[in-house]
C-alpha cells in the first residue's frame, strides 16, 4: 500500500477575489503533493473557500447578493485560477456544503459535552477585517494591532472554549516537536505567545447570522475560525473516523501565510486536543507578497492579478517565478522586471537552450538517434555525480519546504549542462571520425542529465516537463523509476526541441 500524505493550504474568504498571496499558497502546496505523488505517496491535496462569517455578509450586502450568492460567484473565481495554474487538488470544500456544517456541529457538541465549551459573556474590541477580538491593552491607538483598521466595542452573550485549560499541554506538544511550526522564528514567536498566557477563546457570535447555528443554541453562530479550521477535517469525512479520516489525518503539512498562524498552531491544536483527536504534524507560514515594494492592496490599486500573469507570461513561467524568487518562509517583492529577468536568465538561457541546442546537435551529428555510449571520463563522470546528486538533494530541501533551494539545485545542474558541453566541444568531436564513440558518449550524457531534470521538473512546471519528457523518451510521464540514471535508452529517436521559452523583450521603465 502506497504511504499517505495530506498537505493543506488555508480555505480562502469569498470577500476578495484571488490575488498572487492565494495564489502563493496554493502553488507550494501543489508542487508538494506532485512531488509527493511522483515519490509514489498516495496524496489527498485539499483546498477550498471559506464562506461564512462577518466580513462575507458584509461585502454581500454591499454588493446587493445573498452571501451564498456572492460564494457561489467568488469561488468559481478560485476554481478557475486553480485550473489555470495547473493546480492538482483532490477535493476542493466549502464551508457552506453540508459535509462541512455537519462535521462543525458535531465538533462543536463533543468539545461541549466534555465541558470545554461553556456560555459566558463578552465584551471586547473586535476586528471585523480579521474576525477576531482583542483585549484594550493589545490594541495600537484603537486599531487592530495585526491590521492597523479600527476596531469596535462589542458586548455580546457567547460560547467559550476553554483554551487557558491546554496551554500547558500545547506548549510541551510543541516543545516535544521541533518540526510542528516552522520556520523556527514562527516557532519563537508562538512559544512566547502561549507562555504569557492563553485566554479562554470566544466562539459564538449572535451579532450576525451568516453562520453555522451552534447545536442546541441557534441564537448563536459558530464563530467563524472553528468553523474554517474543521475544514481540514469535514473535508476527509469527519465525524466518520474511518475512511479518508483514518487514512489521511493527522494532516502531513498545513501550508499558510504568516498573518494566520496563530489559527492553525494555538486555536486549532487546543480545539483538537479538547475533542481528542490527534494534532497536524506541521504548519509552516510561508512570508507575504509586496508589489513593487509595496503593501499590496485595493486602495493602492496594485492588486497582482494572477489571471493577467498567466496570459502574459505562461503558466510555468509564473509557477517558477513565485517558487523561485523568494525563499519559502521569507517576505518578497514581486516586480514585472524580476519575473522577465528570470524567464530570460533561467527558462530561455539556461533551461530552454539547453534542450535546444543539444537535440539539435543529435540531430546533426548522429541523423536524431541516440548512440549506446562509450568509456567514460572524468569530465562524464562529475556531470553524472552531480546529476544524481541532485536527486538527493532537492528530496531534502522539499522535505523542508525550501522550493527555491530545490530549484537552486536542479539549476546548478542545468548549468553544468551547458558547462560540459562547451568543455566537450561536440562540434570538434565531430569533425574527427575517430571520436565517434567519445561523441556518442557525449550526446548521451548531456540528454540524460536532462531527462532526469525534467522528471524532477514535473512538480513544478508540469507543462514544461511534459514537453522535456515527450522529446527525450516520447512520454510525457514523469515516473520515479525515472529518478535514476541510465533511463534512456540507446537506439532512441530525438527530434530537435523547440524553444520551451521565447525570450520576453526587457522595456526600459
Ligand atoms: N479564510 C482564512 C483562512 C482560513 S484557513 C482555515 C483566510 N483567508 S484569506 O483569503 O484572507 O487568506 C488566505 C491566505 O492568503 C493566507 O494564508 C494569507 O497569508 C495569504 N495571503 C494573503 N495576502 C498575501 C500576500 N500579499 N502575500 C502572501 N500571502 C498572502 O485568512
Amino acid at each position: 500500500m502506497k504511504p499517505a500524505f495530506y498537505v493543506t493550504t488555508p480555505i480562502y474568504y469569498v470577500n476578495d477575489v484571488p490575488h498572487i498571496g492565494h495564489a502563493y499558497t496554493t502553488l507550494a502546496a501543489d508542487v508538494l503533493a506532485r512531488y509527493k505523488r511522483l515519490k509514489g505517496f498516495d496524496v489527498f491535496f485539499l483546498t477550498g473557500t471559506d464562506e461564512h462569517g462577518q466580513k462575507v455578509e458584509k461585502a454581500a450586502n454591499a454588493a446587493g447578493e445573498t452571501p451564498l450568492e456572492l460564494a457561489d460567484r467568488v469561488m468559481k473565481r478560485f476554481q478557475s485560477l486553480w485550473e489555470k495554474l495547473e493546480i492538482s487538488n483532490t477535493d476542493f470544500i466549502r464551508t457552506t456544503q453540508e459535509r462541512h456544517k455537519k462535521g462543525v456541529s458535531v465538533l462543536f457538541e463533543r468539545v461541549m459535552e466534555k465541558g470545554d465549551i461553556y456560555l459566558g459573556e463578552y465584551e471586547d474590541w473586535y476586528c471585523t477585517p480579521c474576525e477576531t477580538f482583542w483585549t484594550e491593552t493589545q490594541l495600537i491607538d484603537y486599531k487592530c494591532p495585526d491590521c492597523n483598521r479600527p476596531t469596535e466595542k462589542l458586548k455580546e452573550e457567547s460560547y467559550f472554549f476553554r483554551m487557558s485549560k491546554y496551554q500547558d499541554q500545547l506548549l510541551a506538544h510543541i516543545e516535544a516537536n521541533p518540526d510542528f511550526i516552522q520556520p523556527k522564528s514562527r516557532r519563537n514567536e508562538i512559544i512566547s505567545f502561549v507562555k504569557e498566557g492563553l485566554r479562554d477563546l470566544s466562539v459564538s457570535r449572535t451579532t450576525f447570522s451568516w453562520g453555522i447555528p451552534v447545536p442546541g443554541n441557534d441564537k448563536h453562530v459558530v464563530y467563524v475560525w472553528f468553523d474554517a479550521l474543521t475544514n481540514y477535517i469535514t473535508a476527509l469525512g469527519y465525524p466518520q473516523e474511518g475512511g479518508d479520516f483514518e487514512k489521511y489525518w493527522p494532516c502531513d503539512v498545513h501550508l499558510i501565510g504568516k498573518d494566520i498562524l496563530r489559527f492553525h498552531t494555538v486555536y486549532w491544536p487546543t480545539f483538537l486536543m479538547a475533542a481528542g483527536l490527534p494534532i497536524p504534524k506541521k504548519v509552516f507560514a510561508h512570508g507575504w507578497w509586496t508589489v513593487e515594494g509595496q503593501k499590496m492592496s485595493k486602495s493602492l490599486q496594485n492588486v497582482v492579478e494572477p489571471n493577467m500573469l498567466v496570459d502574459k507570461y505562461g503558466v510555468d513561467a509564473v509557477r517558477y517565478f513565485l517558487l523561485r524568487e523568494v525563499p519559502f518562509g521569507l517576505d518578497g517583492d514581486f516586480s514585472h522586471q524580476a519575473l522577465i529577468h528570470r524567464i530570460n536568465s533561467d527558462l530561455a538561457n539556461d533551461l530552454g537552450n539547453l534542450l535546444n541546442r543539444s537535440t539539435a546537435m543529435l540531430g546533426k551529428y548522429f541523423g536524431g538517434v541516440l548512440q549506446t555510449p562509450g568509456e567514460e571520463s572524468e569530465l562524464d563522470k562529475a556531470y553524472r555525480e552531480k546529476t544524481v546528486a541532485m536527486i538527493e538533494q532537492v528530496d531534502g530541501f522539499i522535505d523542508e519546504l525550501a522550493f527555491s533551494r530545490a530549484l537552486q539545485a536542479i539549476w546548478e545542474v542545468i548549468s553544468a549542462g551547458n558547462k560540459y558541453i562547451d568543455e566537450t566541444a561536440p562540434w570538434t568531436l565531430a569533425k574527427d571520425p575517430e571520436k565517434r564513440e567519445r561523441l556518442s558518449t557525449v550526446m548521451y550524457y548531456m540528454l540524460e542529465s536532462q531527462r532526469i531534470v525534467y522528471t524532477l521538473l514535473s512538480a513544478f512546471m508540469p507543462k514544461t516537463a511534459q514537453k522535456g519528457l515527450s522529446c527525450l523518451v516520447g512520454s510525457d510521464e514523469a515516473s520515479a523509476e525515472g529518478l535514476a540514471w541510465g533511463g534512456l535508452k540507446p537506439g532512441t529517436a530525438i527530434a530537435k526541441a523547440e524553444a520551451l521559452f521565447p525570450r520576453i523583450e526587457e522595456k526600459a521603465e
